[in-house]
C-alpha cells in the first residue's frame, strides 16, 4: 500500500527543530512576561471576512494566500494567515479594555499562507506575536522595538538589521496616497505587473511593497511618506527615534517600508538576516490604530509585531537535547519489575532516566545507554539481584560502583 505523504509546504517539526521552538517559546513568555504581556491562544479558524476587512482585500494575503473553504453549512471560513486579526476580534469580543487602560498580550502558533514554498517560506509556519492595545504613546512604539530586540538578543541574535517608517494617520496618509497616484499618473503604467497595475488607483500604497523588479525600478523616484507627515505624525516618528537611540537600538529608516498588510499606520518596522536567503524577513510589525475601530469596537490605538519562527530557526544553533541521569539496563528477567520501581523512584526524585522494557545483552544495553546520552547506567542481573546491591556505571569515566537502591539518588547527584 502506497504512504501518506505529508501536504505540500506543511512539514513535521522534530528533533532538533523541535527544541529550537521550544525554546523560541519559552524565551518569548519570559521576555514579554517582564514587559507586562500575558498570554493569548486563539483559534486557528476565523470567519474570513475577518481577514478580509483587516488585512485589506488589495493584499497579496488576501486576494491570493489565504486557505479558505465553506464549513458544512456553507458559511466561508480562513485558515488564519497572521494573528493581529485574530486578536482584535478577541480584545473586542472578550472586552479585554474593560477596567485597564493598556491590554498587552503575546501568543504563539501556527499561521497559513498559500505562497510559492521556499527556504523560509512555508504554507504552514509559525510566528511568535505581541500585540498592545490602548495607547497612541510613541513610547510604546519604541518599547515594542525594544522588547522585540531584546527578545531577539536573548536567543542570541544580533547580527540583525532593524528598518523601521512611518506611515501616518488617517489625516496624512490619504493625502500621501494622493500623491503617489499622482506620480503613478506620469509614470509608464504599462511597465508594471498586472497586480500593480490593478492596484495604482485604488491602493497605491501597495505598489511600495511589490516584490517584482521592473515595479520597484519604477518607484525608485516615487514620492517618500516622510515628507508627508502631518504635524502629529512628524513629532511621534521623531520621539519614537529619540527613544531607540536612547537605548541604544541602531535602526535605519526606510521609507519604502509599508508592509503586506493594509491596516498599518504611523510606525512600521521590520528585522532582516542577510544569512537566511531571499526571505531574510525574520519580523515585522507596526502600530494599527484604526483597526479595533474598523473591526466594531472602541477607537483604541494599537501596536505589535510577529517573528517568524522557522526563519528565526534558521539563525539559530541546536540546543542540546535534555540531559539523561541514568539507564537502567535489565540484564536477568526476574530484574524486570525492579528496574520499574528504582526508575520511578528516581523519577520521584527529580532525575530523568528510562529502563529496557526486556532483558538485553550487556553490550547491546551500555549502547543504548551511550545512544540517549545517559550519565549513569545502572544494572540490573542475577548478581544485582541476588545481593541487593546495583552495579552502577558512570558513562563518561567508566567506573563502576556497588550501591544500594536507596543510596542512588545521592551517587547520582540529587
Ligand atoms: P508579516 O510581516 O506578514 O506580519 O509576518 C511576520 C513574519 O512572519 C515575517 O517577518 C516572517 O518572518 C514570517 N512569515 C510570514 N510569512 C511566512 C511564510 N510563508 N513562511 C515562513 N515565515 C513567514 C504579520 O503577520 C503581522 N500580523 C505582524 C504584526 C503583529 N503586526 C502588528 N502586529
Amino acid at each position: 500500500m502506497t504512504s501518506i505523504r505529508k501536504i505540500r509546504g506543511f512539514s513535521d517539526i522534530m528533533g532538533p527543530e523541535a527544541r529550537k521552538f521550544r525554546l523560541m517559546e519559552e524565551r518569548a513568555s519570559a521576555v514579554f512576561g517582564r514587559y507586562g504581556y500575558d498570554e493569548l491562544r486563539m483559534p486557528l479558524l476565523e470567519r474570513t471576512e475577518l481577514f478580509a476587512r483587516s488585512i485589506g482585500s488589495d493584499t497579496d494575503v488576501v486576494q491570493k494566500e489565504m486557505f479558505t473553504f465553506p464549513d458544512r453549512k456553507g458559511r466561508y471560513v480562513t485558515l488564519r494567515p497572521e494573528a493581529t486579526a485574530g486578536a482584535v476580534r478577541a480584545y473586542i469580543e472578550n472586552k479585554l479594555y474593560s477596567g485597564q487602560n493598556l491590554t498587552k498580550v503575546f501568543t504563539v502558533g501556527p499561521m497559513f499562507r498559500y505562497e510559492r514554498p521556499q527556504k523560509g517560506r512555508q504554507r504552514q509556519f509559525h510566528q511568535v506575536n505581541a500585540e498592545a492595545f490602548g495607547s497612541a504613546s510613541p513610547l510604546l512604539d519604541a518599547e515594542m522595538v525594544l522588547m522585540l530586540w531584546t527578545y531577539l538578543g536573548e536567543l542570541g541574535l544580533t547580527d540583525l538589521t532593524l528598518q523601521i517608517n512611518s506611515l501616518g494617520c488617517r489625516e496624512c496618509q490619504p493625502e500621501y496616497a494622493r500623491r503617489l497616484q499622482e506620480y503613478l499618473r506620469d509614470t509608464d503604467a504599462d511597465g508594471f505587473c498586472s497586480d500593480c497595475r490593478e492596484r495604482r488607483e485604488r491602493n497605491p500604497l501597495r505598489l511600495l511593497d511589490c516584490k517584482q523588479t521592473q515595479c520597484q525600478e519604477l518607484m525608485r523616484e516615487a514620492p517618500s511618506m516622510l515628507d508627508c507627515l502631518c504635524e502629529e505624525c512628524r513629532p511621534h516618528f521623531n520621539t519614537v527615534m529619540d527613544n531607540l537611540q536612547r537605548m541604544g537600538i541602531a535602526y535605519e529608516v526606510n521609507s519604502r517600508l509599508v508592509r503586506g498588510l493594509d491596516y498599518y499606520q504611523r510606525t512600521t518596522f521590520e528585522v532582516l538576516s542577510g544569512e537566511i536567503g531571499a526571505q531574510s524577513s525574520v519580523a515585522g510589525g507596526g502600530r494599527y490604530d484604526d483597526l479595533v475601530r474598523q473591526l466594531g469596537g472602541p477607537d483604541h490605538p494599537a501596536i505589535g509585531f510577529a517573528c517568524g519562527m522557522e526563519r528565526l530557526s534558521l539563525l539559530l544553533d541546536d540546543p542540546a537535547p535534555a540531559d539523561t541521569d541514568f539507564y537502567v539496563a535489565i540484564l536477568d528477567d526476574n530484574g524486570l519489575a525492579q528496574g520499574m520501581r528504582i526508575c520511578e523512584d528516581l523519577r520521584r526524585k527529580g532525575l530523568s532516566g528510562e529502563m529496557s522494557y526486556e532483558t538485553g545483552s550487556l553490550k547491546s544495553q551500555v549502547r543504548h545507554a551511550d545512544r540517549i546520552g545517559a550519565r549513569y547506567c545502572i544494572f540490573l542481573g542475577r548478581d544485582e539481584l541476588e545481593s541487593g546491591r546495583l552495579t552502577v556505571r558512570d558513562m563518561g569515566s567508566g567506573e563502576q560502583y556497588q550501591r544500594e537502591a536507596e543510596a542512588l539518588p545521592e551517587l547520582l547527584g540529587q
